[in-house]
C-alpha cells in the first residue's frame, strides 16, 4: 500500500499551464498575474481590498505595522497556534500576551480575554486552528468594548465562513497563508484583507522596500518597507487554485465526517467540534488518550507511519518554546493548551483522499491503540 502523507496539494494540468506560461512570457516577478490574484481574492472577500504577499507570516507582521503597534504594546493571542501568530508580535518589538485556549473549540477562549488586558493591549490576534473560525460575534463585540485592534490570524481558514460570511469578506485586519499545506495554496505566500481601501498604498510600501514609484518616473522612499511582494508564477498557482476552492472545501467536509464515523469510540479521543458549515476543515485533529497508553506521542507516530500513514503535529505549545521561555515563560500557566499541545495529532486529511483512506487510517489508529493500551 503506497504512503498516505498526512497532506497533499492538489495541482491540476491547468494551472500546471499556466505556470509554464508565467515562465515563458517574460515577467515572472510581481505583475499582471499577481494583480488578477488580488482582484479574483477580493470578489471572495466581499469586494475589500486585498494584497498578496510571500508568506502568512509577512502578512501578519505588516498588519501589526499598519495597526501601528510597536516596542511598549500588548497584543492578545492563543499559545496554541503555528509560532508564526507570536513570532511576529516580538518582531514589531511588542509583547506577546497569552490567553488560554477554550479546550472544546481549542481556539482562543474568549471568557478569559478581558482579565489579560491592560492599558497597553493594542491588539487581539485570535487564531482559526484547523480552519474552524473562533466566535467573530463575540470577538469584535469585546474588541470594539475595550478599542482594540483585531489582526485575524486566518492562515488556517481561507474557504471558512462566520454565520454564512466568508472569513475575510467582513472585520478589521484579516490575514491568510497559502503555504504548501494550506487548503488553497501558492506553494508560500499569504493575503491581507484590508478594512479600508486607503490603507492599500502603505501596504504596498510595507510590502516592498518602502519604495513609491512617481509618476513621473522617479521614487522616493519614506517608510521602512520589508521584501515580502509575491511572484507571478505563485499567483498563477492561486488563480487556478481558486478555481476549486468551493469543491476542495466541500471533500474536506466530507472526509471530516467520513472520520466522525470512522474512528471508534471506545479508544478514548477527543475528536474536534463537528461543525460542517462554518470550519473548512483544514486539518482533522484529534487528542490522544496518552494516560491510557504506554507509548508517547512520538512512538505512536513512528507505530503510524510503519504502517505508512502520515501524522502530524500541530502544534506544542508556543509559551515553552525556548525563545519563550527566556521572556519569562513557564509550565502551567495556560493548563488547556498545554494539555491539548502534548496530546494533539492531525490525521492525513486532503482533497485528494477518499473515504478508503479514512478507513484505513482509523483501523491503523485502532489497531495501534489496542496494541498499547494499558
Ligand atoms: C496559524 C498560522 N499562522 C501563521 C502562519 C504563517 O504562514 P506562512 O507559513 O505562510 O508564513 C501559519 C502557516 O504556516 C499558520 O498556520
Amino acid at each position: 500500500m503506497s504512503f498516505l502523507p498526512f497532506t497533499r496539494p492538489s495541482i491540476d494540468e491547468e494551472t500546471i499551464q499556466a505556470v509554464a506560461d508565467v515562465l515563458r512570457s517574460g515577467w515572472i516577478t510581481t505583475g499582471p498575474k499577481c494583480r488578477e490574484f488580488e482582484e479574483t481574492l477580493s470578489q471572495i472577500c466581499g469586494g475589500r481590498t486585498v494584497r498578496v504577499f510571500n508568506s502568512g507570516t509577512a502578512t501578519l507582521e505588516v498588519a501589526l505595522r499598519l495597526a501601528g503597534i510597536g516596542p511598549g504594546d500588548e497584543v492578545i493571542t492563543t499559545p496554541l497556534s503555528w509560532v508564526a501568530t507570536a513570532n511576529v508580535v516580538l518582531t514589531v518589538g511588542a509583547k506577546p500576551v497569552f490567553v488560554d485556549i477554550d479546550p472544546a473549540t481549542r481556539n482562543i477562549d474568549l471568557d478569559k480575554i478581558e482579565a489579560a488586558i491592560t492599558p497597553r493591549t493594542k491588539a487581539i490576534i485570535p487564531v482559526d486552528l484547523a480552519g474552524l473560525p473562533v466566535d467573530r460575534d463575540r470577538l469584535y463585540e469585546l474588541a470594539r468594548r475595550h478599542k482594540l485592534r483585531v489582526i485575524e490570524d486566518a492562515a488556517q481558514s481561507f474557504g471558512a465562513n462566520w454565520k454564512g460570511k466568508p472569513i475575510g469578506s467582513f472585520g478589521d485586519l484579516v490575514s491568510f497563508s497559502f503555504h504548501a499545506n494550506k487548503n488553497l495554496t501558492t506553494g508560500e505566500g499569504g493575503a491581507l484583507v484590508l478594512p479600508d481601501a486607503g490603507l492599500a498604498p502603505l501596504t504596498e510600501q510595507l510590502r516592498l522596500q518602502g519604495v513609491v514609484r512617481r509618476p513621473d518616473g522617479e521614487m522616493s522612499v519614506e517608510v521602512l518597507g520589508g521584501k515580502s511582494n509575491l511572484t507571478d508564477i505563485a499567483a498563477a498557482i492561486g488563480l487556478g487554485q481558486l478555481k476549486h476552492l468551493d469543491e476542495v472545501t466541500a471533500k474536506r467536509r466530507a472526509l471530516a465526517r467520513a472520520y466522525f464515523d470512522c474512528v471508534e469510540a471506545g479508544l478514548g479521543c477527543a475528536l474536534p467540534i463537528a461543525d460542517f458549515e462554518q470550519s473548512n476543515w483544514h486539518m482533522f485533529q484529534i487528542l490522544l488518550p496518552l494516560e491510557r497508553m504506554t507509548i508517547t506521542r512520538g512512538e505512536f507516530i513512528a507505530r503510524m507511519k510503519a504502517r505508512d500513514i502520515g501524522i502530524g503535529v500541530h502544534y506544542p505549545v508556543i509559551h515553552l518554546f525556548g525563545l519563550y521561555r527566556k521572556l519569562g515563560h513557564k509550565e502551567g500557566e495556560f493548563p488547556h493548551a498545554e494539555a491539548v499541545g502534548k496530546s494533539i495529532i492531525s490525521l492525513p486529511l486532503f482533497p485528494a483522499m477518499e473515504r478508503t483512506d479514512v478507513e484505513r487510517v482509523c483501523t491503523a489508529l485502532r489497531d495501534v491503540l489496542n496494541e498499547t493500551r494499558k
